[in-house]
């Protein structure tokens, strides 16, 4: 049987998580070491429609048919069959697998969609454009999540380091020297809708607090796409702590997160903030290449259920 497979890698946030969904710019680099895979196989034998989606990770095996429209694995095949204009679609079954944390805040729902769209689009013969690709994986985040500002599905799709405000044209960064990150899971499940939904409750009673935070996120992610295009290392360590504090200001850290932080800081991380929503999923640290294994360790013994080293780059 023909069989087609896409690929689409992990994210984090660098900078602008939550304040990035009130339009202040937000920065965002793809993590290669971790990814999700969709691969479509052809069922000749079998009428068309026939659809079924085997995705371990998440213990479901189910016919399309069978699943909610808005179901986000249903709502992906359909929304590539009306932009490719499929008057239907062939029996065919597709595999998911991935190994990004899920509710992480490593963007495995917009991974798996990514994947998805390109496998299917270019196992019929109509590959669908990274912008397409982008744009339904939003659509699909929309489902997900309510009001995602856009970030994750963009930096997925494109996999390179993007500094992006809503409503903008897409910027890839220009990274003058590559730099080290150890991300560090803190194991607990942080669903995104619940996080952002807490944000806007919270924004909502507080308008002036919320505003002002939005506004410091976003003066520390102007300065440093500066300091990443000047190669300022030092400085980005900086404001990533200076950013961390307003997300806990914010009430977005957690225990676990800021436990996480500390021991960085103090295994000697140029600096240390929480990634993606909050609350649990994974933090980040700047370290010097040399150091990026012993800090890897001193996050595992301070409780990181699991640690990646990576490298920012254009690639
Ligand atoms: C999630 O990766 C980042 C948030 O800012 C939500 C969003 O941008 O959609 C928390």
């Amino acid at each position: 049987m023909p069989a087609y497979y896409a690929t689409a890698p992990g994210k984090i946030i660098l900078f602008g998580e939550h304040a990035v969904v009130y339009g202040r710019p937000a920065i965002a680099v793809p993590v290669l070491q971790v990814r999700s895979k969709a691969t479509v196989t052809f069922d000749l034998r079998s009428a068309p429609g026939k659809v079924l989606f085997r995705a371990p990770d998440i213990n479901l095996e189910s016919a399309l048919s069978d699943l909610p429209e808005n179901h986000p694995l249903a709502a992906v095949i359909w929304k590539a069959a009306s932009a490719m204009n499929l008057s239907h679609i062939p029996a065919c079954t597709i595999q998911v697998a991935s190994n990004i944390p899920i509710a992480g805040g490593m963007g495995s729902g917009a991974a798996v969609s990514v994947a998805i769209l390109r496998a299917f689009s270019t196992s019929l013969g109509h590959p669908l454009s990274d912008e397409q690709v982008s744009k339904l994986a939003y659509e699909v985040e929309v489902l997900h999540h309510g009001t995602p500002s856009g970030i994750d599905n963009t930096v997925i799709t494109y996999a390179k380091p993007v500094y992006f405000k809503k409503g903008d044209m897409l910027e890839i960064l220009k990274v003058k020297h590559p730099f080290t990150l150890v991300i560090g899971d803190t194991g607990i499940q942080s669903p995104t809708a619940s996080v952002v939904g807490d944000v806007r409750l919270a924004w909502e009673k507080a308008s002036e607090p919320f505003e002002a935070f939005f506004n410091a996120i976003g003066a520390i992610s102007a300065s440093a796409r500066e300091a990443i295009e000047s190669g300022s290392v030092e400085l980005l360590g900086q404001l990533m702590n200076e950013n961390h504090a307003r997300l806990q200001d914010m009430n977005v850290s957690s225990p676990e997160l800021d436990r996480l932080v500390e021991a960085a800081r103090s295994a000697g991380a140029l600096g240390a903030k929480l990634s993606g929503a909050g609350r649990g999923g994974n933090m980040i640290a700047l370290v010097m290449p040399d150091n990026s294994e012993a800090l890897a360790g001193a996050l595992a013994k301070a409780g990181a259920k699991r640690t990646i080293i990576t490298e920012v780059r254009v690639t």
